[in-house]
């Protein structure tokens, strides 16, 4: 795959901000050919150290909300500040995915990167926590890592090697995310679908030196992305 846009955060102080297979050329494949209406506003939910959300607004001009429940948003305001982008323009914001803190039909777009897998393994997680804060005709843009077939009542042993059961479970595959997405309601499934970028978005997160990539290794080295993947869902807001 071409990732015309991604190559310019393939430095190493970048990519040292990734929290997981990189996030950046996930988002590229993710919004391919997709249309933000002029001066949207966007959430990127769960956007960790806020890579992701530069790369929305630098990339697509939109606005952009930094929402995210682990990170420090002053560290990612001063981050913001340092890629040059207004506080205007990408704001930080401490937040539940469960519980969020703003206004009803605020956003025109969600794009969710590497994190909707944490909070959003419940059928009614769409129409109760995250569809109240969207514009009818919104869009819901997620990349989630996945698994190729679930395989949770006989784990393979390689995935065993870096990650425990509890984590695995986060993990599903194609089947398993259309019927959690088709219970929603108040919004049309447009697509759910294996991405091509697997390969290439873990060999960029397994060549960082943190401690999470080193653990994450163990298992990939032993074979264990055989059984992995990363699955885009779209959605519209009816
Ligand atoms: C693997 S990191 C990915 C971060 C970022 N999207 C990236 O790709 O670099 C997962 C992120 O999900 C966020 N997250 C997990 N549960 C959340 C919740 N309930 N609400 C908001 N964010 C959540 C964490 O704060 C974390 O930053």
């Amino acid at each position: 795959m071409q990732y015309p846009r991604s190559q310019k955060y393939n430095t190493p102080s970048l990519m040292a901000k990734i929290m997981g297979p990189n996030p950046i050329k996930l988002e590229e494949e993710l919004l391919m050919g997709c249309f933000f209406p002029q001066d949207a506003v966007v959430c990127d939910l769960g956007s960790g150290q806020g890579l992701t959300s530069v790369f929305l607004a630098k990339e697509y001009g939109v606005t952009v909300y930094a929402a995210d429940l682990w990170s420090d948003p002053e560290a990612n305001r001063r981050f913001f500040r340092e890629m040059g982008l207004p506080d205007n323009k990408i704001i930080p914001v401490k937040a539940d995915a469960t519980d969020l803190p703003f206004e009803k039909e605020f956003f025109d777009a969600v794009v969710s990167t590497d994190s909707y897998n944490y909070f959003g393994r419940d059928p009614l997680y769409l129409d109760e926590k995250l569809l109240p804060f969207v514009k009818k005709g919104g869009r819901i843009y997620i990349a989630i890592p996945g698994m190729k077939r679930d395989c949770h009542d006989f784990l393979p042993t390689e995935l065993l090697l870096s990650w425990t059961p509890e984590q695995l479970d986060y993990l599903h595959d194609v089947a398993y995310w259309t019927d959690m997405v088709k219970c929603c309601q108040g919004a049309d499934v447009i697509e759910v679908a294996e991405m091509e970028s697997n390969e290439e978005v873990w060999d960029d997160w397994l060549k960082q030196e943190n401690e999470y990539a080193v653990g994450d290794r163990k298992a990939m080295e032993a074979g264990g992305g055989q059984y992995l993947n990363f699955i885009k869902i779209v959605m519209q807001k009816r």
